[in-house]
């Protein structure tokens, strides 16, 4: 491998609050250590259709506390085929550039790892995803921004819940991980989560009525992670009112209000510590590794792991929820 002269950068899959200011700082210190930067529009989209313009340090000015990506984002069938990233490879030597920097969830890095194999090309992985679904990283860029929208919503919920004494289903997202449901029931007080990773061991729902629905309150709330296997929050709901007709059942989608807004503190902070630790570690020549932060601190995390492992629920947090919800 030759000396990086030229990097890329690109935001794929869903949006979340955080990528601007992670290319922000992928720009930046890319700049500060003499490298060249271009900025990749509309994810592997761009890539393949030469989507590319070159970012000075004033490209950046102005957009850490903007939601969204001013890279735009895109979901590319094409880069999914070795053709798709043939082209993709051949629009990279055209335009120059020696190394990728990837932000984007997990089919994101699955996309760059597939890259950075087929073509031997340094690629980074900056985890940003509102679904917190990445092994090796304590948290990704735009969850923390997500779960305080979910506790904001919660809140103005539980005025309407309370005053009619109504059980309300919130439906979050999170993809096939629950941990927006688990923590955003937490912070919110809510009564029970209904995750993913628990559905084939138990009936959640009869758990929560068993374990003392309405033994001290009159209204609950329940957050429920998005499935294509359950059906999420309508179907529980749809439950309720067959087999508990007695209680007043509702039920609110949160839906891509999740996924906007402006990022936290947290967010934009560790967006910024992972963008510069990106041009860091090509710079000490790592290549295909994920950036994260365990215990606060940057962690190289090879792709496979990052992809391939399911990031565990950790079961104290199960039980402080269990236990506030008496
Ligand atoms: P996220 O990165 O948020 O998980 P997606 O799963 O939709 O979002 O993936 C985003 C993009 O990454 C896809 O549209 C595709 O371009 C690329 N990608 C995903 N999976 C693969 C794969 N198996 N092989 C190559 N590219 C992939
Ligand atoms: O991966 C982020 C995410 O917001 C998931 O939580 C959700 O399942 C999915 O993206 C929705 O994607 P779309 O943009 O296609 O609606």
């Amino acid at each position: 491998m030759g000396t990086i002269k030229c990097i890329g950068i690109l935001t794929s899959g869903g949006d979340a609050p955080g990528m601007n200011a992670a290319i922000r700082a992928i720009t930046r210190s890319a700049i500060y250590n003499g490298l060249t930067v271009k900025g990749i529009y509309r994810g592997y989209k761009g890539l393949i259709t030469g989507e590319i313009q070159e970012f000075k340090t004033q490209n950046v000015s102005n957009i850490i506390q903007l939601g969204g990506t001013i890279l735009k984002t895109a979901r590319c069938e094409e880069f999914k085929t070795p053709e798709g990233r043939k082209t993709a490879y051949e629009t990279m030597q055209k335009e120059g550039i020696d190394a990728l920097v990837v932000i984007g969830g997990d089919g994101s890095l699955t996309g760059a790892r597939l890259l950075a194999q087929e073509y031997d090309i340094p690629c980074i992985g900056l985890p940003g995803t509102i679904d917190n679904d990445l092994f090796g990283t304590d948290t990704t860029i735009g969850y923390d921004t997500a779960l305080n929208t979910i506790l904001d919503a919660v809140d103005k919920i539980r005025d309407t819940a309370t005053s009619h004494e109504r059980l309300f289903f919130v439906e979050v997202m999170g993809r096939d991980a629950g941990f927006l449901a688990l923590n955003g029931a937490i912070a919110a007080g809510a009564e029970a989560a209904i995750i993913p990773e628990f559905n084939t061991e138990v009936d959640q729902l009869e758990e929560f009525i068993k374990n003392g629905f309405r033994k001290s309150k009159n209204s609950s709330i329940v957050l429920v992670a998005e499935s294509e296997i359950t059906g999420g929050a309508i179907h529980y709901a749809e439950r309720v009112k067959n087999e508990y007709p007695q209680y007043d059942v509702r039920v609110t989608i949160l839906g891509h209000l999740q996924r906007g807004g402006s990022p936290t503190a947290h967010d934009r902070i560790i967006a910024s510590r992972m963008g510069v630790a990106s041009i860091q570690a090509l710079m000490e020549g790592q290549r295909n590794v994920m950036i994260g932060i365990e215990n606060d601190q940057i962690v190289y995390v090879p792709f496979s792991k990052a992809i391939k492992n399911d990031k565990p629920i950790d079961r104290e947090l199960v039980n402080v929820l269990n236990e506030l919800s008496i």
